[in-house]
């Protein structure tokens, strides 16, 4: 009896020292556990004289309801405790400061594409695409630009050395000098009538405020039985009043490119000065925006067209170019200097 009451007390005061779960598990496993002191005790009954053996039965299993019941509001209350400083440890000060993502946006350049792009497929036309590493034969050859002619000066064309060519100058791997090429790539895929537009990176070796090695341009072609050049002026006309705004003056000039002919220059009314002259047209009031004309019977027989039967149209033009107009920008180099304050004004 006296025995008990001393179990009883031992428990109690090692239960006041017990701080954690932790602690509470081995307090549980001293005196109620398998081996436990009361579960031993309860074990060592049989050992009892017959008659004290319920007496002492009964007191043992009110001491071993008494543990369990204490060691569960232990639990209890150490859990609540735990889980509150879990809380405190892992919780969220909604007073400080986010952290900023700066937002990303399209590079002036590409949105000019973008919006080119758009005009254009407004129209009906579909959209081609190239490599820009090229054969000699789709960037000069077969546009009717043979090796000795002269408007191959008109372009500085970057020349990739190939294994079958020691020297690179002979070589027939060009990187593309405009997306010319692709009016013969897209024209070998189909049969007239067509019309789409190429748009991509083109390389000239050429460095200045106004040229970069690397600058993009548009193509666009047009073929079918009855194509004109005023279907020509038509187009071209839409596309500029798109651009840069219905009440802009179009004109177009004689010129010349191998793959065209008739060839046309065009230019819009200076939207700098309107017309009146002023430094960025020379005084002239125009501004040269695209190349154009009708496509050459040449580049036609190059990829087998009944020239009789086809005609169509071509031009191409530099969408740097067009967004300085379009932006009143005066160095092409800063397109491509990715400084931020520069690139954060579109
Ligand atoms: N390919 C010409 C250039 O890069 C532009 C052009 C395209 C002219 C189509 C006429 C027709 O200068």
């Amino acid at each position: 009896m006296n025995e008990i009451e001393k179990i009883k007390e031992e428990f109690q005061s090692q239960k006041a020292d017990v701080r954690d779960l932790n602690a509470l598990r081995q307090l549980k496993a001293r005196y109620i556990g398998k081996k436990g002191i009361v579960t031993q005790k309860v074990r060592s009954l049989s050992s009892l004289p017959k008659e004290e053996r319920p007496r002492v039965g009964r007191e043992l299993n009110l001491l071993k309801s008494f543990i369990e019941e204490e060691l569960k509001k232990l639990e209890k209350a150490l859990s609540e405790e735990e889980a509150k400083r879990n809380l405190l440890k892992d919780h969220i000060d909604i007073t400080l400061p986010g952290k900023y993502i700066e937002p990303g946006s399209y590079h002036p350049i590409n949105q000019v594409l973008q919006e080119i792009i758009d005009i254009f497929v407004t129209m009906g036309f579909s959209v081609e695409e190239g490599p820009e590493v090229e054969l000699d034969y789709y960037n000069f050859e077969a546009l009717n630009i043979p090796r000795e002619h002269p408007a191959r000066d008109m372009q500085d064309t970057f020349y990739i050395r190939t294994e079958t060519s020691d020297d690179f100058i002979v070589s027939d791997v060009v990187l593309r000098t405009h997306t010319s090429p692709v009016q013969i790539r897209g024209m070998e895929k189909r049969k007239p009538p067509f019309r789409f537009i190429a748009p991509g990176k083109v390389y000239r070796c050429d460095s200045d405020v106004s040229h970069t090695p690397m600058f993009h341009q548009v193509e666009g072609l047009m073929v079918g039985e009855d194509v004109t050049f005023a279907d020509l002026k038509g187009v071209l006309e839409i596309f500029v009043h798109q651009l840069f705004g219905p009440q802009t003056p179009v004109r177009f000039r004689p010129s010349y490119f191998p793959f065209t002919e008739p060839s046309a220059e065009v230019d819009i009314g200076c939207i700098l000065c309107g017309g009146k002259g002023c430094r960025v047209c020379k005084g002239t009031g125009w501004l040269e925006v695209l190349g154009a004309g009708m496509v050459h019977p040449k580049v036609f027989e190059s990829v087998g067209y009944d020239t009789e039967r086809y005609k169509g149209f071509a031009f191409g033009m530099g969408v740097e170019r067009l967004t300085m107009l379009k932006y009143g920008i005066d160095d092409i180099r800063l397109f491509f200097e990715n400084d931020l304050r520069f690139l954060r004004q579109f």
